[in-house]
């Protein structure tokens, strides 16, 4: 892994070893894809259960190549099996857990598996933590493990005006974001209670290859290419600040780094935009017509708009790469030159799930004014 020395001494040398937990998403799987093709010897140990956003695919290219499929170790299991954590987390040197149910639709049907996954996963991965650390205090280790949680600027709730800062009340709105908040309030007091090196990231809204196509940009990207509906919730004014995949990636690589314990890192994004204008900027890079775009019921409790100070991570050193215009028009070049990855992607209980999620929406949606 690199290393900065303006920014004091990098954590990981060539050699360590990370535990990347839900490393087979889109996410986890760019961090590992981007360390592992540095070929500076990093080690990774991917956990991951396979949900259906989980995918062996999203790590194919590792696998294809020798040198760095034997710095990769996939381990199928759940982060709340403490039988499975235990002896992972006592051979590596950092935690990055990226582990979690995060599409916030699915949060409002179905929220007990985000609690599970986001509250007891984390609690289990701190506790094995905290035995590597007395192991580590008992001179049984050299140092004891950093964990990162890889959180989200929704626990900040919705921001009408400005921009959130790390030390801002905490308003999540949905059960997805309330279980977020509750893994990573939990990992800071294991630094508070327990001394344990802990930090967290609280990353905006990413976009980019390998994007499970339930999200609205690949959503929208892979139902154009087959001219159907693109379903808009509500007004279509809500904003996010879309952050490329890589950059966010890096970032959490650099905070991994250089982060300090027990401190918090937003990650903006690269543009701010109403999801009107994401809209309309992939149709055009797609040619396909705003005819598609349909305005369908909201989803309850939709935030209206999320937006990070991102100067606290900058003081560390860190700059997003990609602008959103370059981003974007790479990732619509990805999702049409990668048809097999997203149609399977949308095989198995996709179906079930869109007709849960859109089929009454789009009976009564009606003609969205605009483009
Ligand atoms: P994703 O849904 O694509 O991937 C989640 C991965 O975690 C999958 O591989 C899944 O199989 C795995 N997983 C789920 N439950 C597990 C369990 N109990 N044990 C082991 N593995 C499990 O998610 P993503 O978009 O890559 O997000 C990764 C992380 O980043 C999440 O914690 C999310 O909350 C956070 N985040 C995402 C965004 C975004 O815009 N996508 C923004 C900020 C923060
Ligand atoms: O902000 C960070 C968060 O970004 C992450 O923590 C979540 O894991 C990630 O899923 C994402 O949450 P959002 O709810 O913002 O992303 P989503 O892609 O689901 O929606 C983006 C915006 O688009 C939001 O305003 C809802 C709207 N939308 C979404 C879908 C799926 C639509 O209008 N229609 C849709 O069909």
């Amino acid at each position: 892994m690199t290393a900065d020395p303006a920014r004091g001494r990098a954590r990981f040398g060539p050699g360590s070893h990370l535990l990347v937990t839900g490393g087979a998403g889109f996410i986890g799987s760019c961090f590992v894809r981007e360390i592992l093709a540095r070929h500076d010897g990093t080690r990774i140990t991917v956990l991951d259960k396979l949900t259906y956003a989980g995918n062996r695919a999203n790590l194919a290219a590792i696998e294809a190549d020798p040198e760095q499929a034997d710095r990769l170790r996939f381990v199928l299991g759940d982060i709340a099996d403490p039988a499975v954590v235990g002896p992972l987390v006592e051979d590596v040197d950092a935690v990055v857990n990226f582990a979690a149910e995060s599409h916030v639709d699915r949060s409002i049907h179905d929220p007990e598996a985000f609690l599970v996954t986001g509250v007891i996963g984390v609690h289990v991965l701190l506790e094995a933590c905290r035995r590597e650390a007395t192991r580590a205090a008992a001179g049984q280790r050299a140092t004891p493990p950093r964990f990162l949680q890889v959180s989200t600027d929704e626990v900040y709730g919705s921001v009408e005006t400005g921009h959130s800062r790390e030390d801002d009340r905490l308003e999540p709105r949905s059960p997805y974001s309330a279980a977020k908040a509750a893994g990573e309030l939990l990992a800071r007091s294991y630094f508070v209670t327990h001394g344990l090196d802990v930090v967290v990231t609280r990353g905006s809204n990413t976009y980019g290859p390998y994007h499970h196509p339930e999200k609205l940009i690949p959503l929208f990207i892979t139902n154009a290419i087959d001219d159907r509906p693109l379903p808009l919730y509500g007004d279509g004014l809500q904003r996010r600040d879309w952050l490329h995949v890589s950059d966010h990636a890096g970032a959490i690589e650099h905070v991994l780094q250089f982060g300090h314990p027990g401190e918090v890192y937003n990650v903006p994004g690269s543009a701010e935009l109403p999801n009107r204008d994401v809209v309309t900027r992939l149709l055009d890079l797609l040619g396909k017509p705003w005819s598609l775009v349909r305005q369908v019921d909201d989803r309850p409790g939709h935030d209206r708009r999320y937006a990070l100070d991102g100067t606290k991570l900058r003081g560390l050193g860190w700059r997003n790469r990609m602008s959103f215009d370059e981003g974007l028009a790479a990732t619509v070049a990805w999702f049409g030159a990668n048809e097999a990855w997203w149609r399977a992607a949308r095989s198995g209980d996709w179906d079930d799930y869109y007709e849960r999620q859109y089929g009454a929406r789009l009976a009564g949606s009606v003609d969205a004014a605009g483009g």
